[in-house]
Parts: C-alpha cells; sequence; structure tokens
C-alpha cells in the first residue's frame, strides 16, 4: 500500500529531535509513562482501567437518558495537540450511548464561502437542540492555536477571536447549555511515540495528515499559542479543564467522570463517579509544554 506521509515520522524521529527523547522512546516498555513531570510513572493497569470505565459508562448511559427526559444541551469541546486522544476520549464517551443524541462534531477547514462567514457562524449550526450531547473534536480553539501556529489566520483575526470568545461561550452558558472545554495535555515524547505507532498501522493512517507531519517541527510555536489561548479564554463562565494526556486510561476517565461530576442528572450515583484526580485534572495551571 503506498502511504501518504511514509516515513515521514520515522525520518523526524530520527534527525528532528534531541538524541535524549529518541532514547527515551526507544527505551521505553509499551506500559511506561514518557517524560519527567507525570505524576505516575507507569500508566493505569488495563483491568483498573476497564472495571473504572464501566462504572463511568453507566453513569453516561444515566446521564443520557436524564438529558433526553429533561431536554437539557450538552457541549464538550476537546482540545490538544495533535495525537492527544481527542478522538479515543470522545469514542469511551460514546460507546453505549444512543449515538442519535451524542453527536461527534469534527469540522473540515472552512470552505471558501465559510472562510468569508464570522468565524463562530459555522459551529452554531452544530449546537445541540434539547436532549443532546455534542463533542467537538477540535473547535473554534482552532483559531487560538492550530491557525496561529500555520499562519491560516492573520494576528488582527486572532485578536478579533479572543475579544469575541468570552461573549460567545457567555452566549451558550446563559441559553442554558452545559458547556464544558477540556484541553488534553501530551508532551513531546509521547506525541511522537503515538505518531509512530500510527505510521505504522494501516487502521491508524486515517489520523495522520501533512498538519500533523509539519507540525511535528512547530512544537515550540504550539507551546507559545497553546498557553496564550487557555490562559485568555479560561473563564468563570467557561472554565478550561486541562488533562494530563500521557496516560490515554487514566486521561479519559478524567474527562468522563468531570463532565458526571458536574451535572445534576436523575438516578446519579456519586460513588460509582469516585473523586476527581487533581494530579490529572485541573485548570491551565497544570498545562506544561
Ligand atoms: P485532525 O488532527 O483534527 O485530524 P489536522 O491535524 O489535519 O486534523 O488539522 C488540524 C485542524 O486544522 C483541523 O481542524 C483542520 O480543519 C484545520 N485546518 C487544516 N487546514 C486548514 C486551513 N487551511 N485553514 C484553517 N484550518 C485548517
Ligand atoms: P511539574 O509536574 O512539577 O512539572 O509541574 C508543572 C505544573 O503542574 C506546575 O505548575 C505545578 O504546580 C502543576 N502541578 C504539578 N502537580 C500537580 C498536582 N498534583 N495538582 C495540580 N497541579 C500540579
Ligand atoms: C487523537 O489522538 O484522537 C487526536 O488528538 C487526533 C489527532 O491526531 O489530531
Amino acid at each position: 500500500m503506498d502511504l501518504p506521509f511514509d516515513g515521514a515520522i520515522s525520518a523526524f524521529f530520527e534527525t528532528g529531535i534531541s538524541a535524549e527523547i529518541r532514547n527515551e522512546i526507544r527505551r521505553a516498555d509499551k506500559g511506561d509513562i514518557l517524560g519527567h513531570d507525570f505524576p505516575y510513572s507507569e500508566r493505569m493497569p488495563r483491568k483498573a482501567y476497564e472495571k473504572e470505565l464501566e462504572k463511568l459508562q453507566i453513569e453516561l448511559v444515566k446521564l443520557q437518558a436524564w438529558t433526553r427526559e429533561s431536554g437539557a444541551r450538552i457541549v464538550c469541546v476537546f482540545e490538544g495537540r495533535d495525537a492527544a486522544g481527542k478522538g479515543g476520549t470522545i469514542k469511551r464517551f460514546r460507546e453505549n450511548l444512543n449515538p442519535r443524541g451524542a453527536r461527534v462534531v469534527a469540522l473540515p477547514k472552512p470552505s471558501d464561502t465559510e472562510a468569508t462567514q464570522w468565524y463562530f457562524q459555522r459551529y452554531i449550526d452544530h449546537l445541540p437542540g434539547g436532549g443532546e450531547i455534542v463533542f467537538f473534536d477540535r473547535s473554534w480553539y482552532n483559531r487560538g492555536v492550530v491557525e496561529k501556529v500555520f499562519g491560516f489566520c492573520t494576528d488582527d483575526q486572532r485578536e478579533h477571536f479572543f475579544a469575541q470568545v468570552p461573549d460567545f461561550e457567555r452566549m451558550l452558558v446563559d441559553e442554558g447549555i452545559y458547556l464544558f472545554k477540556f484541553w488534553l495535555n501530551v508532551g513531546r515524547a509521547e506525541q511522537l511515540r503515538r505518531f509512530l505507532a500510527r505510521e505504522g498501522d494501516p487502521l491508524k493512517q486515517w489520523k495522520l495528515s501533512w498538519i500533523d507531519v509539519e507540525g511535528l517541527k512547530k512544537w515550540e510555536a504550539y507551546s507559545a499559542a497553546i498557553p496564550e489561548t487557555l490562559t485568555r479564554s479560561h473563564s468563570d463562565h467557561a472554565p478550561w479543564t486541562v488533562i494530563r494526556a500521557d496516560d490515554k486510561r487514566r486521561a479519559r476517565l478524567a474527562a468522563i467522570r468531570s463532565v458526571l461530576t458536574s451535572i445534576d442528572y436523575a438516578r446519579k450515583d456519586a460513588r460509582a463517579i469516585g473523586a476527581l484526580d487533581p494530579a490529572i485534572a485541573a485548570g491551565p495551571e497544570i498545562w506544561n509544554g
């Protein structure tokens, strides 16, 4: 099979990063957490993860039932660098839900027409109706990060975005929409390890794009755009939850738990939800990149 980015990731691995990171990735066992600032040295064991996930997914089913009964509207925004685990986390949220009331919105780059519209306009079309939970796999925050890093918007457009985003989100929240904003924080070594795995797996290659390949060289530009975006768009009405995502399992549980904890749905079992781990999910202050 001819692969669109055949070898581009391995080539970067050999020549584009420090020997320190390269060796760290080479030496790591499958269960090791890469990087030095993660609060745990190994990822969560599979059995424990599956047990917790099942309990949380049962609660999600109740959350969806309540959402439909009450006509509530829920928006979960997932952001993070490429390969941070956005898609995988959304998949775990939706695994046992009725897909009709639990939509994913993963918009492509704006069309020529959309590019002339108000920046938020095309996202508004996808907001939930009563009874729906909508998962945004990337969102209007493209303007804060990827569009800045790749020069897809002007600095003026980006400033305009930062000026409008608090009011935009204020309107959603005033409307009664439950709004969650998750930033999945993945370290450099772990991101590269995931890219290498994608490159080597024909079933995961669809997740690779030229943005990912080019983005590898832009780590530092991302590292400037991300904290600026988080800080400028963190508000009381629409706070960010930053999740340390080098361990996918802990990250998924943390995201689900944080939604379940925040909503008073019917038949809620607080004991099944358990406690949030503040070392895994907290505010923008735990972002580091
Ligand atoms: P993903 O990681 O979501 O699978 P990519 O890494 O290819 O997708 O792209 C990252 C984001 O950048 C996507 O949301 C995509 O729509 C956006 N994007 C790509 N090209 C452009 C462009 N020319 N202008 C604006 N946004 C773009
Ligand atoms: P470190 O993990 O020591 O590199 O810390 C990076 C950032 O994360 C710092 O701002 C810390 O204050 C923050 N941080 C580290 N551990 C925790 C934790 N358990 N809970 C909340 N924040 C943390
Ligand atoms: C994921 O890991 O699902 C993502 O964050 C998608 C991506 O590679 O950009």
